[in-house]
């Protein structure tokens, strides 16, 4: 029997308003993991907004807005540790010895930081953006954490995190215990949602629901979504991805199947099927918002959540970060 709760770790970078395609893929399951008693850590990373721009705007803004929506779609905030990466300096120095344990061939590798790369509004590459899972690396390994709630496009991080706890491990505490354990990756069930334009649904594109945007938005922006000519309207991801990621979308905030959603609209057409959706979607996310809104009145509260989750990042870290110095051999 494990004595120690599982310790959770996930986080999200504050560039922007949380939307569906986080909450079905991530904050539904974090909400879920920490009903069932895993100790939840959320690394707000503030160092990473830097990868592939000049100067990460609205900081202030942006993260509390995070910490809003964390709290709003349930999130305790009494158990969470809800932490920004500037204020835990110890976890940050971990990556002085992580970078130590990759070798430069294999950060070039990295399928994400890659396409990342491709898609920056940079016309060179920075450190940070070529180094930055290590980073994340630090930021799971720091708490030690077990479980990682993401995308798939994070898992050759999370591949990196387990690598590096591996070698640090062997090269550190060879026959003895280990420093840290090897993290698991918690993929979401749920199939990809796309965004209203058909392309990746991403905060910065222009094409995603904010969990906090208003009724009419949310009607505005489904309105306007891609579909296509057929009338009929049927779950088929493979041939009907816009249609079909449609009908999901309403699936999930109804609990029902999606072929049912499809059979009961039948002949009436894309209008209708974005009605039915912009309805389900709405009623889904009124409690959220509601709260949502009553939360947003006492900016004074999420700060003092944050302040909170950085004084337990801060008190974990500098343990972990001792416990490394000493297996490296810096006790002076
Ligand atoms: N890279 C993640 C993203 O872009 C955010 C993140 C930073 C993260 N550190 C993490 C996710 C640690 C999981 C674990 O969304």
């Amino acid at each position: 029997m494990p004595t120690q709760p599982c310790r959770v770790l996930t986080g999200d970078r504050p560039t922007g308003a949380l939307h569906l395609g986080h909450y079905f893929g991530s904050l539904q399951n974090r909400v879920r993991l920490q009903a069932e008693g895993a100790e939840l850590f959320i690394v707000v990373p503030d160092y990473q907004v830097l990868t592939d721009r000049d100067v990460a705007e609205h900081l202030a803004e942006r993260v509390e807005d995070l910490v809003l929506d964390y709290l709003a779609v349930g999130i305790d905030a009494a158990k969470a540790v809800i932490f920004t990466h500037s204020a835990v300096p110890a976890l940050n120095q971990l990556l002085l010895p992580f970078l130590s344990l990759v070798s430069v061939a294999e950060l070039h590798r990295n399928p994400t930081v890659k396409d990342e790369i491709a898609h920056s509004r940079q016309a060179a590459v920075s450190g940070l953006m070529l180094t930055y899972p290590v980073h994340q690396a630090a930021d799971i390994l720091f708490c030690k954490a077990g479980l990682v709630p993401v995308g798939q496009d994070q898992l050759p991080h999370l591949e990196a995190a387990r690598t590096i706890a591996r070698r640090f491990n062997s090269r550190y505490a060879p026959g003895g215990s280990p420093v840290f354990p090897e993290p698991e990756a918690l993929l979401s069930a749920m199939p990809l949602l796309l965004g209203t334009d058909g392309g990746k649904m991403s905060k910065s594109r222009g094409n995603a629901i904010a969990l906090g945007a208003s009724e009419d938005e949310t009607a505005r922006l489904l309105k306007g979504a891609k579909t296509d000519a057929e009338r009929r309207i049927a779950f088929d991801p493979v041939s009907r991805p816009e249609v079909s990621s449609l009908l999901q979308l309403a699936a999930l905030c109804q609990g029902r199947d999606p072929h049912t959603v499809a059979a009961e609209i039948g002949d009436a057409g894309a209008s209708r099927l974005k009605a039915v959706v912009t309805e389900a979607v709405n009623e889904y996310l009124r409690p959220i918002r509601k709260r949502r809104a009553d939360l947003a009145t006492d900016r004074a509260h999420l700060r003092a959540v944050l302040a909170r989750g950085n004084a337990r990042a801060n008190e974990i870290a500098d343990a972990t970060l001792a416990q490394v110095k000493t297996a490296m051999g810096m006790r002076y």
